[in-house]
């Protein structure tokens, strides 16, 4: 008797010892757009392999404002179901608070190894909030055997030439191919209708919609001048679904063969030039084009890794953190998904340059940020109103002048006595 009760404590000790050995659940909520959730889910593994935890990959929305709303649901509600929330590049201000300082849980050489730009901008209230994963940039994609086809030896530096070359071949083309068209963008009206009006605004020297120190500048005669020429333009050259189009709605169409120009972010690159596409081989990145005296930028993206306060795991969540973000896996993204590495060294790495060759001209890109710092908690109301003016002149219900007088009115009143 006395031995078989022996004998079942040891079984649940064992038991007991078991478990504890098999470590702590982690649920991860990643993007989805294009190959983000497949390789959350392959590095996610790894680390769980490496480390004998768990981890559970969150789908979560395509659209970043629809993601953030699903956040902010949980976030407000204290759930603790979600151990690390992806966040993009503009919601430290609105989310920070529940998230955890990482510094005390992240060797500092990890940090500084980091873009510390981005670091500076995870900050909030002097707190390190989140790790950089990967950053973004616009920029312009073309069709190189097209642009030889009809002539064109460079890639175009202006939007009138970008018009001008996207006319030519979309008349060209349209003699055998009814569904082709000269430019597709992120035209919905959401965050990334932020993004691509920002570069056309910024690219006509018209400013980022609100300035560094606060003041909102948006109705400015080269806003006006940019908004009315791309919308003219975008009619003649776009598809008529544009205004519904996100990222993944664009590559759609360029990498199906169908499109002579795109406005997308680097992930689009190594998806164009995989087995499969219709453009494999025959595509090419260049800086976006840049407005009458103005210069070329590209709206800086790009998303974090955030330990939520509220996770009942915090250790083992930021050391999945720490490995995602790390060098090795960084590198492995860029190769197989052409992310853009947050860690600067990267740039220099061969095999990183071989798989992605446009990332050793990232020096030449210039970046324009969202003012989402100097907006904080307010920017998403910000962009939505941005987003929503620039909207209805794509769909010609407005004017720019109209659009952009009635969107400043609106703006100041967000702003109300201050940010
Ligand atoms: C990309 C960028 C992100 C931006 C979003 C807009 O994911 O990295 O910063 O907000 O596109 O759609």
């Amino acid at each position: 008797m006395k031995s078989k009760w022996l004998a079942g404590a040891l079984t649940l000790m064992l038991a007991g010892g078991v478990a504890s050995a098999q470590g702590a659940t982690i649920t991860i909520a990643c993007g989805a757009v294009g190959q983000e959730l497949q390789l959350c889910k392959q590095e996610t593994e790894a680390w769980a392999k490496k480390t004998g935890n768990t981890v559970k990959v969150l789908e979560t929305p395509q659209l970043t404002n629809n993601r953030l709303a699903l956040y902010q649901q949980n976030l407000s509600a204290g759930n603790s179901d979600i151990d690390i929330y992806q966040i993009d590049v503009i919601h430290p201000g609105i989310l920070g608070s529940f998230f955890i300082d990482l510094r005390p849980l992240i060797p500092a050489a990890d940090i500084s190894v980091q873009n510390q730009g981005i670091i500076a901008n995870n900050t909030y209230d002097g707190k390190l909030i989140a790790m950089p994963w990967f950053t973004d940039g616009g920029v312009l994609y073309y069709r190189t055997d097209l642009l030889k086809k009809y002539g064109f030896k460079e890639p175009p530096t202006t939007w009138a030439q970008m018009f001008l070359m996207a006319k030519v071949i979309q008349a060209g083309e349209r003699k055998a191919n009814p569904n082709f068209y000269g430019f597709v963008y992120q035209g919905n009206a959401y965050e990334g209708l932020t993004c691509d009006a920002l570069e056309w605004i910024a690219s006509y020297g018209g400013g980022t919609i609100v300035d560094d120190k606060g003041n909102v500048t948006i109705n400015n005669p080269k806003a006006i001048e940019a908004l009315n020429f791309i919308a003219q333009n975008s009619k003649q050259v776009s598809p008529p679904g544009v205004t519904t189009y996100d990222e993944e709605a664009a590559r759609g169409v360029f990498q199906s063969g169908n499109a002579a120009f795109m406005r997308n972010w680097p992930y689009a690159y190594s998806l164009g030039e995989s087995a499969g596409s219709a453009v494999k081989g025959k595509l090419a990145v260049a800086p976006l084009p840049h407005g009458p005296g103005g210069q070329s930028v590209g709206t800086l993206g790009g998303w974090q890794l955030a330990v939520s306060k509220f996770s009942k795991h915090q250790k083992e969540a930021a050391d999945l953190v720490a490995y995602l973000s790390s060098e090795a896996v960084q590198k492995q993204r860029a190769i197989e998904g052409s992310f853009q590495p947050t860690i600067p060294a990267l740039y220099k790495d061969p095999e990183v340059l071989k798989a992605v060759p446009f990332f050793k001209d990232i020096s030449g890109r210039v970046p324009v940020a969202r003012p989402s710092t100097v907006t904080g908690a307010k920017y998403n109301q910000v962009s939505t109103a941005f987003w929503n003016a620039v909207h209805s002149v794509l769909t010609g219900q407005m004017d720019g002048k109209a659009a952009l007088s009635g969107l400043a009115t609106q703006l100041n009143q967000i702003k109300g006595p201050g940010w």
